[in-house]
């Protein structure tokens, strides 16, 4: 694969889906091949699988199930858009990507990070990103963000309680710390310009780290 795989997490309200069309923006400006996309979803198959996870209503879903049916929209997408485009050159943007599910179905639902891990190699094979961005912000600041914006539509996993989000927030922590080489922190406790200057910088940094070698 000749491309580029970017992805970018964080916790809920950390302000990576503002960056990173922000950063879509600017990378066609710049002139480069890119698209950008999102999990759980960014095509047909995938997001309809999405709605069935985030869907309000289904209360009753099994830890298992969830991690499953991430893994599933994970694996439709990669072979119908993600990998496509590698193939091509692209530079891929996703929102959200494997350890979304370490950390919400792993740590969050207490299923392991392990083991979430083994479920998913099922799913991505040897489709890893080259860099990840993860969006470092408390949880109480990301929680108010998504409370204040009255766009954005409440699904699922919004209504668990703090606690299920203070988890997750430290079971990314310890996803850094596993993968230093491939995750990098962003400071999203800052104003948009200089988290997407952050961001953007380290993009370039990469970009021309790997022209060189
Ligand atoms: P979304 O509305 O896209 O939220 P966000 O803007 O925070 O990305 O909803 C995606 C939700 O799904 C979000 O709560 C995180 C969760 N999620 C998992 O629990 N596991 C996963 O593997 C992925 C990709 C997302």
């Amino acid at each position: 694969m000749k491309g580029l795989f970017l992805t970018f997490e964080g916790p809920e309200g950390s302000g990576k889906s503002t960056i990173i069309q922000l950063i879509y923006k600017k990378l066609i400006e710049e002139g480069y091949p890119v698209i950008c996309t999102r999990e759980p979803g960014g095509i047909d198959i995938a997001e309809q699988i999405r709605e069935v996870i985030l869907k309000k209503e289904n209360t009753a879903m099994d830890s298992k199930t969830e991690a499953l049916l991430y893994a599933a929209s994970r694996r439709q997408h990669l072979v119908e858009k993600v990998i496509p485009a590698l193939n091509k050159g692209y530079i891929v943007l996703c929102d959200r990507f494997v350890d979304s599910s370490l950390a919400y179905q792993g740590v969050g639902r207490g299923l392991g990070i392990d083991e979430v891990y083994q479920m998913n190699l099922f799913a991505i094979g040897d489709v890893l990103p080259d860099l990840t961005l993860f969006f470092d912000c408390p949880v109480e600041v990301g929680l108010a963000r998504i409370h204040s914006d009255g766009q954005r539509e409440v699904n699922r996993l919004d209504l668990e309680s703090l606690q299920f989000h203070h988890q997750i927030y430290q079971g990314y922590l310890d996803i850094c710390e596993r993968y230093r080489d491939r995750i990098k922190k962003i400071n999203a406790n800052q104003p948009i310009e200089d988290v997407f200057n952050e961001v953007y910088s380290l993009i370039e940094e990469y970009i021309c780290h790997i022209e060189h070698s």
